[in-house]
């Protein structure tokens, strides 16, 4: 499906951002010209995916599209039993309803920000537990999605009894879209069994993961992707799935199970949040793109195109010296705000600062993932100041092409080449108590 374009000027953006806030999610989409705010439910189906749409059931039970799904979600995954849900979070609100509670500790590595909102929701705290490393942006380390297993291990040790379950995302989002290597899965499954705690997979970039395995981990480069993720869930105990991203699909989600009893459990929640059991919050044609889309995003052809997209943007970037978490992810470029705006000081929001600039000088949209993004602490209600300011310039799936990142390497080089001048950043004017990116209201400090 070919979406169009709008360009504009800078006046007229520097009408439109200041209307907004200065928060990039209230601009329209007519105001943006290359929008890179996420992969999320914003990549192209394709034709087999929209023809399945005119296949769909819309049975309120028992639909064929539910069956249809179940059985993609069992060929890829493995997993008998599984709940549709309208989208990755909700899949966590109905998991977490039933494992989550008050006083709980869930380790992981780097948890991405809806997942972390629904563990404090809950008054538990999410623990990181990732490699060093992967803070280093200019060092590299294949799997900087990777759990560092000594620290999983003394967490397991000394909260045993208040851990739920361990959560593996993968690929990791807050580190830069970063795998984790089929020996660190390992390597927290035998901790897993070592304490008889469950493992679950936050799984919304699930093939991409596969890819960088393959490309990048001994005695797997000739594996084919489906027998790598065979593999990778064969050490899970259950998985929640944001469809929108390696589902391909604009909306859709859910969760799996090895256990029945969990799925079980977990049934209520779904009909009382989402929907009934065999369609959960989705529409009968969008599980049957959805059930279409897992198997697509596990083509090697579709990956090796998709992630050498973002390595392309990413080394246009080097080749102007812009710091970028390197080695680049799978779904996304990381410009070092730190590093690149050195003379905004960090109360003042840097990674915002930049996407802003960056807003202005090209109408291109991107994400902060940095202070704001990391909102107040639970307790003291003090900023939380994140070890990375990051700019995410998210690549939606089988969307722009490279002249289209020539364009943005381009922006970010103007602006980088003027980046001294650049010496104030943005001051709160108004935000919610949790989640506060989406709805913050800013203005120039
Ligand atoms: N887990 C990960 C790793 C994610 O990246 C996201 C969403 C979710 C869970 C939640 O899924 O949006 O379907 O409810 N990430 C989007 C992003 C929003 O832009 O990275 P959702």
């Amino acid at each position: 499906m070919i979406e169009p374009i709008y360009r504009s000027t800078r006046e007229e953006r520097e009408k439109w951002i200041k209307k907004a806030r200065y928060n990039i999610f209230n601009l329209q989409s007519r105001q943006v010209y290359i929008d890179l705010l996420t992969d999320s439910g914003t990549s192209a189906m394709s034709q087999l995916q929209w023809s399945e749409m005119m296949l769909g059931d819309e049975s309120y039970a028992g639909a064929s599209s539910f069956y249809k799904l179940k059985k993609s979600v069992k060929d890829i995954f493995g997993f008998d039993h599984f709940l549709p849900v309208h989208q990755g979070r909700a899949a966590e609100n109905v998991l977490f309803s039933v494992l989550v509670k008050k006083g709980d500790i869930v380790p992981g590595n780097a948890h991405f920000d809806t997942t972390k909102g629904h563990v404090e929701y809950r008054q538990a705290t999410a623990l990181d537990c990732t490699i060093r490393e992967a803070y280093d942006t200019n060092l590299i380390h294949p799997f900087k999605g990777n759990v560092d297993t000594e620290i999983l291990k003394s967490v397991l040790e000394k909260y045993t009894d208040s851990i739920p379950f361990i959560i593996l995302t993968l690929t990791c989002n807050s580190t830069g879209g970063q795998p984790v290597s089929m020996q660190n899965i390992k390597d927290v499954r035998a901790l897993a069994d070592k304490y008889s705690i469950p493992l679950i997979y936050d799984a919304a970039r699930f093939a991409e993961n596969a890819y960088f395995i393959k490309l990048r981990e001994k005695g797997y480069e000739d594996k084919a992707i489906p027998e790598i993720v065979t593999e990778m869930f064969s050490y899970a105990d259950a998985m929640t799935m944001s469809g929108k991203k390696d589902g391909i699909v604009n909306m859709g989600g859910f969760i799996g199970f090895r256990e029945k009893e969990l799925w079980e459990k977990a049934t209520t929640f779904n009909i009382m949040f989402e929907g009934y059991l065999t369609y959960g919050g989705m529409a009968g044609r969008d599980m049957n793109a959805m059930a279409s889309g897992l198997r697509e995003a596990t083509d090697f052809d579709y990956l090796d195109t998709r992630v050498r997209q973002t390595e392309y943007l990413a080394n246009r970037l080097l080749d102007q010296r812009i710091p970028v978490q390197q080695p680049t992810g799978g779904h996304a470029v990381y410009v070092d705000a730190t590093k690149f705006l050195q003379k905004v000081p960090r109360e003042e929001f840097i990674a915002q600062t930049l996407v802003i600039e960056l807003y202005l000088e090209g109408g291109i949209r991107s994400a902060e993932i940095g202070t704001l993004m990391a909102d107040r602490d639970p307790q003291t209600r003090e900023n939380r100041f994140p070890e990375n300011e990051y700019v995410r310039l998210a690549l939606p799936r089988r969307v722009y092409t490279n002249n289209h990142m020539d364009v943005v390497a381009t922006a970010l080089g103007n602006i980088y080449n003027r980046r001294n001048k650049i010496t104030s950043g943005y001051r709160i004017l108004k935000e919610a108590p949790i989640m506060r990116h989406f709805t913050i209201e800013l203005a120039p400090v």
